[in-house]
């Protein structure tokens, strides 16, 4: 059986750790082999870009040599851990995968989707099997994201009218891939999320194995 590639995507702090990992539990114990990551990172050489990316000051980067350094860390994310464990059969859940920089650096970084686009056909080529879209209120994405502590915050001090334009494009491009992606509504207690997430993904692995 083939494996089955998962991402989820969405505004920070819209649940997509939370959710990733529920889901991944869930799976585990149905019995599926199952590979979570997150991205940027993954794997040792994706998690040391990551570090680049994502700590010191908003300008650290142009928007250009940021695209560069995520697709560098998706490209190694892909090679060393991704397609090794799809090609074992396993079910791969991403926290976070290309949709993210179509919107981060294509969008809100200068009109680089063009750009972006050229860059993953050329770099990575694959797309994910089922794309969630966790959907939350941006003040809500906001307070939940600042709530947490950490030294990652280069992206999130965007603020919330950044966080609003995330999460249009977000919904955009669900409208753009309409057979990958599901928006699954973010703004209920995580149990009931979970449930819909599960749903939604036993449906696409029953389709798969048909
Ligand atoms: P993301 O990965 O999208 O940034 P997280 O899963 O890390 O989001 O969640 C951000 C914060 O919000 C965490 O503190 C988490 O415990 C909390 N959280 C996650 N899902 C929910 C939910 N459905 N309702 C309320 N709080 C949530
Ligand atoms: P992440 O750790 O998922 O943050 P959060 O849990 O708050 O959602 O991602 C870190 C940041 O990196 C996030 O603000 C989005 C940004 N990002 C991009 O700008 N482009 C990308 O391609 C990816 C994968 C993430």
């Amino acid at each position: 059986m083939p494996g089955i590639f998962v991402t989820f995507e969405g505004i920070d702090g819209s649940g997509k750790s939370t959710q990733a990992r529920m889901l991944a539990e869930s799976l585990a114990a149905a019995g599926h082999e199952v590979v979570l990551t997150r991205e940027p990172g993954g794997s040792p050489g994706a998690e040391e870009i990551r570090a680049l990316l994502l700590q010191g000051e908003a300008d650290r980067w142009s928007p250009e040599t940021e695209c560069l350094l995520f697709t560098a860390a998706r490209r190694d994310h892909m090679e060393k851990r991704v397609l090794p464990a799809l090609g074992r059969g396993a079910v791969v859940i991403s926290d976070r995968f290309a949709d993210s920089t179509r919107l981060y650096q294509g969008i809100t970084r200068g009109d680089l989707r063009g750009l972006v686009d050229r860059l993953h056909a050329l770099m990575i080529g694959r797309e994910p099997d089922l794309t969630l879209l966790i959907d939350i209120d941006p003040a809500v994405g906001l307070s939940r994201a600042l709530a947490r502590q950490g030294t990652e915050e280069r992206f999130e001090n965007m603020g919330e009218a950044m966080q609003a334009r995330m999460r249009d494009g977000f919904l955009a491009l669900a409208d753009e891939f309409p057979d990958r992606i599901r928006v699954i509504d973010g703004a209920r207690p995580p149990a009931e999320v979970a449930a819909d997430v599960a749903r939604t993904v036993a449906g696409a692995l029953a389709g798969m194995t048909a």
